[in-house]
């Protein structure tokens, strides 16, 4: 018997931030995590009655296990309930100060033994990107490994994920861009993932043709217009969530961690520079099989031919953000291989949800081509 579909989070939706808090008596014993610019800004005089930390005093960029180390050791004692308000960084940083743990981060993700739920989790997520508000993963770099990894334990499943379009609107346009991007990603992964189900494959279309649909009225109406649709994006971004809570993401991931982990490329920006080639790849290996189904997926949506879809979904990706080669980014030649080992090394948990499987050989020759190109 194989287990179809699970959904943790309770999912709640808000028409302001004003109403939510309204609803949770907040006081000392309730942690906020988020950033000053939230707190000041649509957070302001719903949330002085909790304790709060903002993200960005310590350390700019995504998370590091640093970074999580130093939030813990200032977290106040006897906090019940961890409001996490933000992206993916601090969604992730609230959820490994869930867990009941005195090891290091390192130690937390590298073991891989059962955690404890020491308190209570809520989410109310700002990008359109992660779906880490229904996941039970919560990643990290590893600042001496050189590449981000994640830790998957049921204890980390939010306990309420809520969804308020507002909190969103603020995002500037490349954050959109870079998040929704990963949302979409989660949502092809998680569809062509041997894990996947028709409950997963049914949130993996829907959030694909919620996030194209919305691409092609911002490609039409400008760049400005992304937050008319802020409540369309975050719900697709949950959608995905979904999808690859269930089914799981696979090689795109997995390759892009060291350039996150290494050069700080934001995690949606480095799934951009991965997708078309782990895509090209898997044609080349199995051009029948799901992947046949998600060319007819794209033909629909973006009423195209199927055999042009796949270069018709690059093309609207592209158009959302400007792709670079990675030598762009001071990455070298000779690292290539070295990324390739850790992948191979530290990622199985995803390249076990490949399409097909991919060799080493065949890693190189995915970064190999968007090297210098
Ligand atoms: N746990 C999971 O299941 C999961 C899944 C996917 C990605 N992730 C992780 O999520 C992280 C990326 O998250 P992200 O793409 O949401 O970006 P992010 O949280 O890193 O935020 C990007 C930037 O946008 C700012 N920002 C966020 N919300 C804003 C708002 N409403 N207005 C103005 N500025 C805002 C942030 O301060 C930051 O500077 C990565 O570390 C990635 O590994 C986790
Ligand atoms: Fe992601």
């Amino acid at each position: 018997m194989e287990k179809m579909f699970l959904l943790k989070t309770e999912i709640h939706q808000f028409a302001t931030v004003q109403e939510f808090f309204e609803s949770q008596k907040l006081t000392k014993s309730d942690l906020i995590i988020t950033n000053r610019f939230m707190a000041e800004g649509k957070l302001k005089g719903h949330v002085q009655n909790a304790s709060l930390i903002f993200q960005e005093e310590y350390g700019s960029g995504e998370p590091t296990d640093e970074m999580v180390m130093s939030i813990k050791k200032d977290m106040p004692n006897d906090i019940q309930r961890i409001f996490a308000v933000g992206g993916g960084t601090v969604i992730d940083i609230a959820k490994f100060l869930v867990l009941e743990s005195d090891g290091s981060i390192d130690e937390m993700i590298m073991k891989e033994k059962e955690y404890h739920k020491a308190r209570e989790l809520i989410v109310l997520p700002t990008t359109c990107g992660t779906g880490s508000e229904v996941t039970n993963v919560a990643i990290a770099e590893l600042i001496s490994r050189k590449t981000k990894k994640g830790l998957a334990d049921d204890a980390l499943y939010p306990d309420k994920a809520v969804l308020i379009p507002e909190l969103v609107e603020s995002l500037p346009y490349k954050f959109f861009a870079t998040s929704s991007i990963d949302a979409l990603v989660h949502a092809v992964e998680s569809y062509l993932s041997p894990k996947a189900s028709e409950y997963s494959k049914m949130f993996s279309c829907k959030a694909i043709s919620m996030i194209l649909k919305g691409y092609q009225t911002v490609i039409r109406e400008g760049k400005d217009h992304w937050n008319q649709l802020a409540d369309q994006f975050l719900m697709a971004s949950n959608f995905a969530g979904i999808a690859f809570g269930n089914a799981g993401c696979a090689a795109v991931h997995a390759m892009s961690y060291p350039l996150g982990g290494t050069y700080h490329i934001p995690h949606g920006e480095a799934n951009q520079l991965m997708f078309e080639a782990v895509l090209r790849m898997y044609e080349r290996k199995d051009p029948h099989g799901r992947l046949d189904d998600l060319k007819e997926v794209l033909a629909n949506e973006l009423q195209v031919e199927k055999e042009t879809s796949l270069n018709a979904l690059y093309h609207l990706m592209d158009q959302i953000l400007v792709r670079k080669p990675l030598c762009t980014y001071g990455i070298r030649k000779e690292e290539l291989p070295v990324f390739t080992e850790s992948v191979i090394e530290g990622q199985q948990r995803l390249l076990n949800n490949n399409y097909v499987e991919l060799s080493y050989e065949e890693m190189m020759q995915i970064y190999t081509s968007v090297y210098d190109k």
